[in-house]
């Protein structure tokens, strides 16, 4: 599979540099389901936002699912496709938007966390699809510009039916499912 095309910006080059020393990347589920991936759905379109060096999105590839996979690191990207070549890896700055249209039976997005993005998020989900966001957080850090706010993700996805809410360690944690 060819490298993805990079993205121009601060945000590639310094991931690029963070992944590039980074260990071996192995499938892996997303840390919100590990443990309850009965929530998630039996197959379908999954879309993997930010997904760094394709763990997740690989891991997700092995249960069947048809996944999109996007990040700004040309690095990242270029690991999950040495993982994963079923997967379709796409160089974005997500900053901008999101780079493909749903419907999704499932959208992960983890450790990325962009609050322009939220409807997009939501938006991208088929009916009866799945989210599964963490970002890091306030709750139990001493706070930060990069850092949800208490209850930051069950307000922007109030219209959204939660399955498993946690916020706490630094972390906070959304699982919820759109209405059909
Ligand atoms: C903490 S890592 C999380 C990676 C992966 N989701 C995981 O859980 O292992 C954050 C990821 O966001 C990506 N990222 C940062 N800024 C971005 C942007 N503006 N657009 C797209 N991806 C971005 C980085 O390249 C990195 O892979």
């Amino acid at each position: 599979m060819p490298e993805p095309d990079a993205v121009p910006g601060a945000d590639a080059s310094r991931w690029d540099a963070r992944h590039a020393v980074a260990g071996p990347v192995v499938p892996m589920p997303p840390d919100a389901v590990r443990g309850r991936e009965h929530l998630l759905p039996a197959g379908g379109r999954a879309l993997d936002v930010a997904c760094g060096r394709g763990g997740v999105a690989a891991w997700l590839a092995g249960r069947g699912f048809a996944v999109d996979a996007v990040d700004v690191s040309p690095v990242g990207l270029a690991a999950g496709a040495a993982l994963a070549p079923g997967v379709t890896w796409i160089a974005h700055d997500l900053t901008t938007g999101l780079p493909v249209a749903g419907p999704y039976d499932l959208v992960v997005c983890q450790r990325y966390r962009e609050p322009s993005l939220y409807p997009a998020l939501a938006a991208a989900l088929a009916p009866g699809g799945l989210l599964v966001i963490t970002v890091l957080s306030e709750v139990g850090d001493s706070g930060g510009q990069f850092r949800a706010a208490p209850g930051e993700l069950v307000a922007a996805f109030a219209d959204l039916v939660p399955l498993a809410i946690a916020e706490g360690g630094g972390e906070a944690t959304l699982v919820a499912r759109r209405r059909e």
